[in-house]
């Protein structure tokens, strides 16, 4: 656990976090499956974690789906206790990086585990088709469309809810944009940019064009003729939009007419982190209004906190014609990707729009109560939270967090960035992102960022005890809303000894 106690100003406005085990009614339940096959504390194999390991050739499929040496017993919040699996060296984790983007609320959020445990205890379906209805679905449809209320009138926007991941939710919004441009045939191109990533999809990937240069290999088919990637947006020093920038705004202006739709991560993480300018998403919505171009925004790792807000949209003030996301929307309680459209957008063409495993009850669960976290839940409801609720949790569903924790959060990183770069000046350039996204840009010996330094940092991170991910030329740090001034601090001294490592790495030159 933390090696120092807090010393910076302020404490973290969000309750501290606590496993759902620890309260009454929890220990109650937990006693009735003492010592039998349901007791969770029994170990669920009798082989170690080394000897797990060993098995992995026999057992998976190499690339992302093998198990590492890294092995998690317990966690909460920002933090992961387990092992160095081949060493069995104990290993406290802090997770900067909410578990690969997904868990906003940080591990094992106990109102989330305590709504899923109290409709699990219900006799409510658990898994429902397309074809049956429950209030549950309706619920999760008009509060997820509310968040878009100030960009309309209530209404305009209508909610696809049944796709498992953002891959699939992506590729949805593309074949929606697609169908809507059906009666114009000259539109069949599609606008992508440089740098971005949309997931695991076959369309996903074709326009992903620099695939390759994360070592992540060829996807399935080498090109498409209608996709045009642009250089990504960037602004000068003074701020303004650059020559490329403007240009790209002119090839739409231009050739509108043949477009179907942009498809833009607002901030692009695979490129470091990168913020689009405002300005460039505020001129292509109106290119994309005037020459009737969908605009979609790829929210997979944008939405649902990261930015202060359910949807970047309301973050930016800029309203897309589709928006795409997934990830932590259940904060890891559940997988599904969801498409908002304007109802312009809302027709879609069999066989797509509904995938099988989309009707896990679970996962709306977990929605409607990352939303109640988030934002705060409904008045009347919060009249009947149960008696022998921590009071800090009741406190914090009373407001929601983004109103409370997100700028003291926000805050905290931010601090832990700029204490990074005023002690690592050569390593370290400009900071990148924005709210709870950021990069830090690794510069090699020469001063230009290394997209091989980031790597390095991530690895050597993990061994001084912190989660953070390489994100081309930066590490990528996204924490979740668990994080504390306390936890900021051991973050500095891991990330020290880390980048001070790294220094010294940088001094020998790469391996020959
Ligand atoms: C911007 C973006 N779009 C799409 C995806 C794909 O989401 P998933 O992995 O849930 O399919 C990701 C995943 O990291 C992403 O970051």
């Amino acid at each position: 656990m933390p090696e120092a106690s807090s010393s910076r100003p302020g404490a973290a406005a969000a309750s501290a976090p606590f496993h759902l085990s620890d309260l009454d009614p929890a220990r109650m339940v937990l006693d009735g499956f003492a010592d039998s096959c349901l007791d969770p504390r029994r170990p669920v194999t009798s082989l170690s974690p080394g000897e797990h390991l060993a098995s992995n050739p026999a057992l998976f499929t190499s690339g992302g789906s093998w198990p590492r040496d890294v092995w998690a017993d317990t966690a909460l919040g920002v933090w992961i206790d387990g092992s160095m699996a081949e060493t069995k060296t104990p290993l406290d984790l802090l997770d900067l990086c909410s578990m690969t983007c997904n868990t906003v609320l940080g591990i094992n959020d106990p109102w989330v585990k305590l709504k899923q445990t109290a409709f699990l205890l219900s006799s409510h379906p658990h898994y429902l088709p397309a074809r049956i209805g429950s209030g549950l679905y309706y619920r999760t449809a008009r509060r997820i469309l509310r968040c878009l209320d100030r960009f309309g009138e209530p209404g305009d926007f209508v909610i696809n809810l049944r796709q498992c991941n953002g891959s699939d939710a992506v590729e949805l919004a593309l074949h929606a944009a697609w169908k809507a441009a059906a009666d114009s045939p000259a539109r069949r191109r599609l606008a992508t940019f440089d740098g971005s990533y949309h997931g695991e999809s076959v369309v996903g990937s074709l326009v992903m064009q620099d695939h390759s240069a994360e070592g992540s290999g060829r996807a399935l088919l080498d090109h498409v003729d209608n996709a045009t990637s642009f250089p990504s947006p960037t602004c000068d020093e003074a701020g303004y939009l650059t020559p490329q920038a403007l240009a790209t705004l002119a090839t739409l202006e231009r050739d509108g007419d043949s477009y179907f739709a942009v498809l833009i991560e607002p901030v692009q993480w695979r490129n470091s982190v990168h913020a689009i300018p405002l300005e460039f998403l505020r001129k292509l919505r109106d290119i994309c209004t005037r020459k009737s171009i969908c605009l979609i925004f790829d929210e997979v790792q944008n939405a649902f906190g990261y930015a202060g807000t359910i949807f970047f949209a309301q973050h930016c003030g800029v309203c897309p014609d589709i928006i795409a996301t997934g990830k932590a929307l259940t904060s890891g309680h559940g997988a599904l990707g969801i498409v908002v459209a304007k109802k312009e957008f809302s027709a879609i063409e069999t066989p797509f729009g509904g995938k099988t495993n989309s009707g896990d009850m679970l996962s709306f669960v977990a929605v409607d109560a990352v939303m109640d976290r988030l934002l705060g839940i409904d008045p009347d409801e919060a009249e009947t939270l149960p008696a022998w609720l921590p009071p800090g949790l009741a406190a914090d569903l009373r407001t929601g967090l983004l109103t409370t924790a997100y700028p003291v959060v926000a805050g905290l990183l931010d601090g832990l960035v700029t204490d990074l770069q005023r002690r690592f000046p050569s390593l370290l350039g400009p900071a990148t992102g924005l709210g709870l996204l950021r990069g830090l840009t690794m510069l090699d010996a020469d001063g230009r960022p290394s997209g091989r330094l980031a790597g390095q940092a991530a690895k050597i991170c993990m061994r001084h005890g912190v989660y953070v991910r390489r994100a081309g030329t930066a590490v990528y740090l996204k924490p979740s809303l668990a994080l504390r001034p306390a936890d900021v601090d051991t973050a500095l001294i891991r990330l020290s000894r880390t980048f001070d490592e790294l220094c010294r790495l940088r001094e020998e030159g790469p391996p020959s």
